[in-house]
């Protein structure tokens, strides 16, 4: 069956249409075929990966060649959903050649849809050149943790008025400069609605309340896929995955330890006499067959 692939023009569509377009991040084939399955229209192969997968305590140590690793496991799954790549720290913002030569290698060897920039004016000329070069560019404004240092910590942005300011003027200079859709990370609902109103192309809100013309959470907050418990007011986790991983595993290392894994059905037994087998012949073909070989 011909599968029905999710575009840029599509997702603006559903904008003017107000259907909410759903996205989350993946950051490898079997979560990414999950996601697909499970029928969501868009996956961010975010640099979150440096957080929720690598251990690291920000996105910063994220490389390029990490970013397209883990975009070509998702591209492998993603039929329909139309996969977006972020990219990493310092790597759109040099000379705009440079910038070119990083998004070129997203999309060529990650095989991305479309790469994610965090910014506001001073990325415009990035978000253009590649546009102009064929390459969807979705913004990304309101807490960018890229400049987590600058910024100084996880806040919600945009909470008076000057940064409300910055925040809409931010949305329209990367609109302007031909993005095809904006993240909003972590800023107040009257921001959220306010940038929703005055752009014509898609806001994907996370921590932005549900005025936004789409939402994006991470893979492992929605599961509740960590073994951390503290849970962050933005995200719903529509499971307790983190849990359930982890009382399997203590389950199987107590089997282990206890002799009751594996059991007789996941053990193979010669069919003829082990005689013939050590000094006769080879492994059975039941055996072969059992075991998938
Ligand atoms: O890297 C990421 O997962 C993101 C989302 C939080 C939007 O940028």
């Amino acid at each position: 069956m011909a599968v029905s692939r999710m575009t840029t023009a599509k997702m603006k569509k559903m904008k003017t249409e107000g259907i909410p377009i759903s996205m989350v991040t993946a950051y490898d084939y079997p979560s990414a075929r999950l996601a697909e399955e499970a029928g969501i229209d868009a996956i961010l192969v975010g640099d979150s990966l440096g957080n929720v997968v690598l251990g690291y305590d920000s996105t910063l140590p994220v490389t390029l060649d990490d970013m397209i690793y883990h975009t070509r496991a998702v591209t492998r799954a993603a039929q329909h959903a139309f996969v977006v790549t972020d990219m990493p720290f310092m790597t759109y913002h040099g000379s705009i050649d440079q910038t070119l030569t990083n998004v070129g290698r997203i999309m060529r060897e990650g095989l991305a849809k479309a790469v994610k920039m965090e910014g506001g004016r001073e990325i415009a000329a990035a978000v253009e050149a590649c546009t102009k070069a064929g390459v969807p560019v979705m913004g990304h404004i309101g807490l960018t943790p890229q400049s987590i240092h600058q910024i100084g910590g996880y806040r919600v942005q945009g909470k008076n008025s000057e940064q409300a300011r910055e925040l809409l003027e931010a949305a329209k200079a990367i609109e302007q400069a031909g993005a095809f859709a904006i993240v909003l990370e972590l800023v107040t609902e009257e921001i959220a609605e306010l940038v929703t109103k005055q752009l014509s192309i898609p806001t994907i809100g996370i921590g932005a309340g549900a005025v936004c013309d789409g939402q994006v959470l991470v893979f492992h907050d929605i599961l509740g896929y960590s073994s951390e418990d503290a849970p962050k007011k933005m995200v719903k986790s529509y499971a307790n995955i983190g849990s359930q991983i982890r009382s399997a595993i203590a389950q199987y290392v107590t089997e282990v330890k206890g002799r009751q894994f594996p059991g007789a059905e996941h053990t193979f037994h010669t069919d003829a006499d082990l005689g013939q087998h050590l000094y006769g012949g080879g492994s059975s073909d039941s055996d072969n067959e059992r075991a998938g070989n």
